[in-house]
């Protein structure tokens, strides 16, 4: 669905100071013709490029009117792009704040740059707010609905704390208590959960399958993690993690290591990672659990540096500044067998540690199976439990931006 372009083109011709005139028209035949949400979220992603800029541009000065419109009112219903077959094609974040409004968040391929760091910012007012205040409530009369199919204790919680932190409420669905017990469509329990929530988040084991669901939820769907896909809010935490740790991500060397076939928080951020210049990509694994070729083409189509290893020999741990820890994902594998024989592979000990380097930052998204020593937790490099906290400050800036109440409502700097 697209705005009729014809109606709008005579207004396109105005002069700057009339942009605002041309915005109002194209705000009109959205809400009046098409009879949808008028917040911007739903009519920018209808527009053609040309004439979304211009509509940007005199759009500011409604966007406070329609901030309050969106608090209230707004839905996600029908203003997501589809491909001709008919698959959802998540809406462009960008470091305008308005553009996160009411969408979902399926992929890292979502960001820019600038958004992350417009991200970035907010997360880290996000510490600040809890630190000082605890919390706000700006999230006062909101519901957050999880829907989790597969074990959670990190991302469940930290959602759930970050939307209490900021005055909202939390409803938590899992499989062995839906109804998927009784045979619904994952699209039928988002939906039904939709209807009393004000934005819902999914975890589930098939790839796609959130994306999917999202084609038919009327409220922001995030995806929480779908099989082997994607864990794109874990990036962002991770990112995070690595700005608080080291001050700057560009020109970094990132390694991440482990079972990276299956390791959906390694295939997020090594996208992610893309978008910053200079960071070089390390992939370390067993050959059996390699990067999929689509995460390596993706970073390579970006012109980012990789290479492919499968020992965490000294070398490595040497040029390293982020080493990335991930478990095997016992849960994926076919057998029992299969499993054990690569299960043991990295394990990192004070004897590894000692050969990185000092200012190294040691990662991983938990749940810890074995390849991190507990002795390791004292080294003041092991940074996974601080990065845990910050999945919260990440999760509440997330959810603000989405549901339209940040901190920061004028775009972020660019860099
Ligand atoms: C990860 C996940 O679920 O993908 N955990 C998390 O969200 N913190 C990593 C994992 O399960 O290994």
């Amino acid at each position: 669905m697209e705005v009729r372009v014809d109606l709008l083109d005579k207004r396109a011709q105005e002069p700057p100071q009339h942009r605002h005139l041309y915005f109002a028209e194209v705000w009109r035949e959205v809400v009046v013709r098409l009879g949808m949400c008028g917040c911007l979220a739903c009519i920018m992603p209808l527009l053609p490029t040309s004439t979304s800029e211009i509509a940007n541009e005199g759009g500011r000065r409604l966007y406070s009117k329609w901030t309050r419109r969106t608090q209230s009112t707004h839905t996600t219903t029908d203003k997501q792009a589809m491909t001709t077959e008919g698959e959802l094609v998540p809406a462009a974040l960008t470091e305008d704040p308005r553009s996160w409004v009411g969408q979902h968040f399926l992929s890292v391929t979502q960001l820019s740059l600038p958004a992350l760091e417009l991200f970035l910012r907010e997360a880290e007012a996000m510490k600040a707010l809890v630190t000082a205040h605890g919390g706000d409530r700006r999230m006062q009369g909101r519901i957050l609905g999880s829907i989790f199919f597969e074990p959670s204790t990190r991302t469940t919680s930290s959602f759930q704390a970050a939307f209490q932190r900021l005055g909202g409420s939390c409803l938590h669905v899992n499989e062995s208590t839906s109804s998927a017990q009784k045979g619904e469509t994952l699209s039928d329990t988002v939906r039904s959960m939709a209807c009393y929530c004000d934005l819902v988040v999914v975890r589930h084991p098939v790839k796609g399958s959130v994306c999917s669901a999202a084609g038919t939820c009327p409220k922001p769907l995030l995806n929480a993690g779908d099989g082997t896909g994607e864990h794109p809010t874990q990036s962002l935490l991770d990112l995070l993690t690595v700005k608080l740790e080291l001050g700057e991500i560009t020109g970094k060397t990132v390694a991440l290591v482990g079972d990276l076939k299956h390791g959906r928080t390694a295939h997020s951020l090594a996208r992610l990672l893309c978008l910053f210049s200079g960071v070089k990509l390390i992939f370390v694994s067993p050959e059996s659990l390699s990067m999929p070729e689509e995460v390596k083409e993706y970073v390579g189509s970006r012109g980012v540096a990789q290479r492919e290893v499968f020992t965490l020999d000294a070398d490595v741990l040497a040029e390293t500044d982020v080493l990335y820890m991930t478990r095997v994902q016992k849960e994926r594998f076919a057998t029992t067998a299969d499993y054990d024989a690569v299960k043991d592979i990295f394990r990192i000990t004070p004897q590894v540690m000692e050969q990185g380097k000092s200012t190294l930052v040691l990662m991983h998204p938990l749940p810890r199976v074995g390849e991190i020593d507990e002795e390791v937790d004292r080294d003041p490099r092991a940074a996974y439990f601080r990065q845990m906290e910050n999945g919260m400050y990440a999760r509440m800036a997330l959810v603000a931006l989405i549901l339209g109440v940040p901190t920061f409502h004028t775009q972020s700097r660019l860099s």
